[in-house]
């Protein structure tokens, strides 16, 4: 079976027509070879190794391929990866810098946000698009900002509280840690 995309290489065979793309993935430039009907949540996960933007449903109605695409969230599997050509997206693999947990890793650590994971790199990257517009959200928007992502697991309850955590670590309110 072909592969829908080759990284930088073309495609050797040159049956299926393809489309260079090159595109910012958490900061670094990355180009790929692809044919034009590849998702972008496929591109990260087999093209670019990114695997922890998990894919649910691929019909838009989980949000954990959940991403941003130039700062704001999208579903990865609801857009082309020809349609990010030249463009900025971060994977919850870009949230962590030099071993340092952003704050809304941290605060899912510190609320227990979190049960089987699947649902988390969605959750975490909606719920770092709310921070960056709003560090200081009440419970209805961050329950409003993650509406368009599942948990099976939680009853969002942990959720919730992880981003509360965040955003008073993001505006310097020093929240409880745990031990
Ligand atoms: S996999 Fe994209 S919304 Fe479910
Ligand atoms: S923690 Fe399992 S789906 Fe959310």
């Amino acid at each position: 079976m072909s592969s829908l995309f080759e990284e930088v290489a073309p495609d050797p065979v040159g049956e299926v027509p393809t489309r260079r793309v090159t595109i910012t993935v958490n900061g670094q430039r990355r180009a790929a070879e692809i044919e034009p009907r590849l998702l972008l949540a496929h591109l990260l996960r087999q093209g670019f190794k990114l695997t922890g933007t998990h894919t649910g449903c691929d019909t838009t109605n989980c949000g954990a391929c959940t991403v941003l695409f130039d700062g704001h969230p999208i579903k990865s599997c609801t857009m082309l990866a020809v349609q990010a050509d030249g463009h900025e997206v971060q994977t919850v693999e870009g949230l962590a810098s030099s071993q340092q947990l952003s704050p809304v890793q941290e605060g899912f650590k510190q609320e227990h946000g979190l049960q089987c994971g699947f649902c988390t790199p969605g959750m975490m990257m909606a719920a770092t698009a709310l921070l960056e517009e709003n560090d200081d959200p009440t419970e209805d928007e961050v329950r409003f900002a993650l509406s368009g992502n599942l948990c099976r697991c939680t009853g969002y309850q942990n959720i919730v509280k992880a981003v509360l955590w965040a955003a008073a670590k993001k505006r310097g309110v020093a929240p409880a840690e745990e031990e």
